[in-house]
């Protein structure tokens, strides 16, 4: 299969740029001199096919995206086949828009970064044969990223923040508590034990069917109900944050998720209406349920930062967490953590939202800060694979737990 034809057009270069071009086949940019390492990032590990350029002073060149989250929000979630298809469907359109928008040649990149793993097989899949062809045809150096990784070290192309640093990530696939104390070090404090917040929250959506409400169809599930409990009074619903015994970083949604579809279908009795219409109280109970997860999520994170101070693997004061994926584009529940961060003297950073969701430049930049530290560089991809599950850094929650903190109660008035 033919990846990038040279002869389409979409890599020629005009003549006018002829001399700039050459000039910076050997590194050399006119006005300036200095060395520009440049990763091309291609994304494909769940339901987003998302390409970019990035150089390594964090510059993005060139950027392309195709979401498939219409097609999964019709169907009630991700069907992996369907999610591979569409993946194969708009791969090559999109690395090759990412490429064209940047204006570099694809003889320039010093390396192609991919992700591989976490992430579901099917999608993997199609992101790394692709990114294997690309490899041979252009002859370029591949890194192999780790989808959680990339995540992490997202705010370190928007901000300066040193290493070490307190990371939360919380997604549709994601939730866990980690110490990144290096590009490739990282401490794994905590997890979901079940599912994500990102998957509780778009399941109770469905439940509530906020599809048909007409100020959420086109919304995410987190999104909804972010949107619909600004119109509600979380104190008519009364539903205990999860796991409250348990003194360790760990997290869990499931039973949350039980327990609001237990309140739900209570609730459609007492208001007489079928299951798919929306509930009167549909607004109160996405408030309850927002701020049941703010506060688990406050809890656990409140505790990370306790027992990193407690063992000097943070610094005492100013010391950074940061707190992405497509979860943290929720306003409220950022609030919640700044709570947190304000009664430990730590500093809250969160990337813009459309770097906390999926996206081609967080693997770009992993490629960059990999180059950088000359980690995870290939050169012979032989017997390189997808992993679907795979953890990130070393797993030390269980010491977390039995550290049994005592986390000081705060008053989450948000
Ligand atoms: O990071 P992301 O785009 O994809 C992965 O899951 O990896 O995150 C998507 C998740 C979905 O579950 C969506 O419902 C949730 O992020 N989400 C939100 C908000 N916007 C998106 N959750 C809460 N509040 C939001 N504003
Ligand atoms: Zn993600």
């Amino acid at each position: 299969m033919l990846i990038l034809n040279k002869t389409a057009g979409v890599f020629s270069k005009p003549p006018k740029r002829k001399v700039y071009e050459f000039l910076r086949s050997f590194n050399i940019y006119p006005g300036t001199l200095f060395l520009h390492k440049l990763v091309l990032g291609i994304e494909t590990s769940c339901d987003d096919t998302a390409a970019a350029v990035v150089d390594e002073t964090g510059n993005v060149l060139g950027e392309a995206m195709h979401s498939q989250t219409e097609v999964h929000l019709k169907t009630g979630g991700i069907i992996p086949p369907v999610a591979q298809q569409l993946h194969r469907e708009n791969i090559q359109r999109i690395v090759q828009e990412a490429l064209s928008v940047s204006r570099i040649s694809p003889s320039e990149l010093s390396a192609i970064a991919t992700t591989i793993k976490p992430g579901l097989a099917l999608s993997l899949g199609v992101g790394l044969t692709f990114s294997l062809q690309l490899v041979d045809q252009l002859k370029k150096p591949f890194i192999p990223i780790h989808h959680m990784e990339a995540h992490a070290l997202t705010i370190r192309l928007t901000n300066n923040v040193e290493f070490p640093f307190l990371v939360l990530l919380i997604s549709g696939g994601h939730c866990l508590l980690a110490l990144v104390r290096g590009v490739s070090d990282f401490l794994l404090l905590g997890k979901s034990l079940d599912i994500a917040p990102g998957d509780m929250l778009d399941k109770v959506a469905r439940r509530l069917s906020l599809i048909r409400h007409p100020e959420c169809s086109t919304m995410s599930g987190g999104k909804a109900i972010e949107h619909l409990a600004k119109q509600g009074n979380r104190f008519h619903f009364d539903i205990k944050p999860p796991m409250q015994r348990a003194k360790n970083c760990d997290f869990s949604f499931s039973g949350l998720q039980h327990a609001i579809d237990k309140t739900i279908m209570q609730k459609e009795k007492e208001e007489g209406i079928e299951k798919g219409q929306i509930l009167c109280s549909a607004a109160d109970i996405a408030a309850a349920v927002q701020h049941t997860t703010a506060c688990h999520l406050a809890k656990r994170t409140h505790r990370a930062i306790l027992f990193c101070k407690q063992r000097n693997l943070l610094p005492q004061s100013n010391a950074v967490l940061v707190v992405s994926g497509g979860v943290a584009s929720n306003l409220y529940i950022r609030k919640a953590l700044e709570i947190v961060t304000n009664a430990t003297q730590c500093t809250l950073l969160c990337p813009p939202p459309r770097l906390c969701t999926d996206n081609g430049i967080m693997i770009a930049w992993n490629g960059i800060e990999r180059l950088r530290a000359g980690l995870g560089i290939l050169h012979n991809v032989e017997g390189i694979r997808y992993e679907p599950k795979c953890p990130l850094g070393v797993d030390i929650s269980k010491e977390v737990g039995e550290a049994a903190i005592k986390v000081p109660r705060l008053k989450m008035k948000i």
